[in-house]
């Protein structure tokens, strides 16, 4: 299945390590299953971990490439993309953080609008916190997915950021309950969507936590392309997401 121009796909949270990075891996795992080019960015511009989660070579990064367009020695995306398999590219957060902060915004909306033409989904691993770079990624997205646990503080920040997409009319958000998290609060769905006043898009149930995730890790392996864990309750609950993600 190719897509005519790609689906830009956000993954961010209102608190930090909620699952965000993990969650990424693991749609990336679905969407290469689907056959669907794609290409994980990651906007974790200081401490970015998705090159080194899949042992990948990280000769290149964001960074370099938005330095070269700058200077107009950009050539093409596959001088500056690491390959995972035949459907997942990786384009990695800065090899040396201190240059995080000396990407400019602007670069990374052009660069997002060409990948579009390149592939059939961008994959966006952010950090929670509203930094410019991350914002113009939940501008060019066409679903952000806010990874949330049941902890209260992140119930809390949620609601306010549902106020905000309402005030802004945005309704592009889905909200992915984890429970499958080392220390999850004690509210279940139910509390949760009432908290918020908004449906819970996809439930990460308990079960879904994964004492092996070290062995993963270590492997450079995404745990969804794992028949056992793509098949579990989990894994179709990201799976039915990405497929609603993917119709609309
Ligand atoms: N399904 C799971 N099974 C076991 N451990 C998990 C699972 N999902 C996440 N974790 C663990 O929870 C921690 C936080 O996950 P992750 O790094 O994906 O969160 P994050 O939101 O990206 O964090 P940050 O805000 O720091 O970028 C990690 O140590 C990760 O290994
Ligand atoms: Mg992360």
């Amino acid at each position: 299945m190719a897509l005519n121009k790609a689906k830009v796909i956000t993954v961010t949270s209102v608190k930090g390590g909620t699952g965000k990075t993990t969650t990424v891996l693991n749609l990336a795992g679905f969407l290469s299953e689907m056959k669907l080019r794609t290409i994980i960015v990651d906007l974790d511009l200081y401490s970015g971990s998705i090159a080194a989660m899949l042992n990948l070579d990280k000769g290149s990064d964001i960074y370099t490439l938005c330095e070269d367009y700058m200077n107009n020695r950009f050539n093409q995306f596959s001088d500056y993309v690491a390959k995972y398999n035949d459907y997942i590219d990786v384009l990695a957060a800065p090899v040396d953080p201190r240059n995080g902060s000396k990407i400019k915004a602007k670069y990374i909306s052009i660069i997002l609008s060409r990948l579009i033409l390149q592939y059939d989904v961008i994959l966006i691993d952010t950090t929670h916190t509203m930094e410019q770079t991350n914002l113009i990624a939940l501008d060019a997205s066409d679903a952000v997915l806010y990874v949330m646990t049941s902890d209260l503080m992140d119930i809390k920040n949620m609601k306010s950021m549902i106020a905000i997409y309402h005030d802004m009319d945005k309704h592009n958000y889905k909200i992915i309950l984890n429970e499958a998290y080392p220390n999850n609060g004690s509210y279940s769905k139910i509390d949760v969507k009432n908290a918020l006043g908004e449906n819970i898009d996809c439930l990460i149930p308990k079960g879904f936590y994964n004492h092996h995730i070290d062995d993963y890790v270590y492997q450079g392996k995404i745990m969804t392309l794992d028949k056992n864990v793509m098949k579990s309750k989990g894994g179709i609950a990201l799976k039915n997401l990405l497929e609603t993600i993917i119709k609309e």
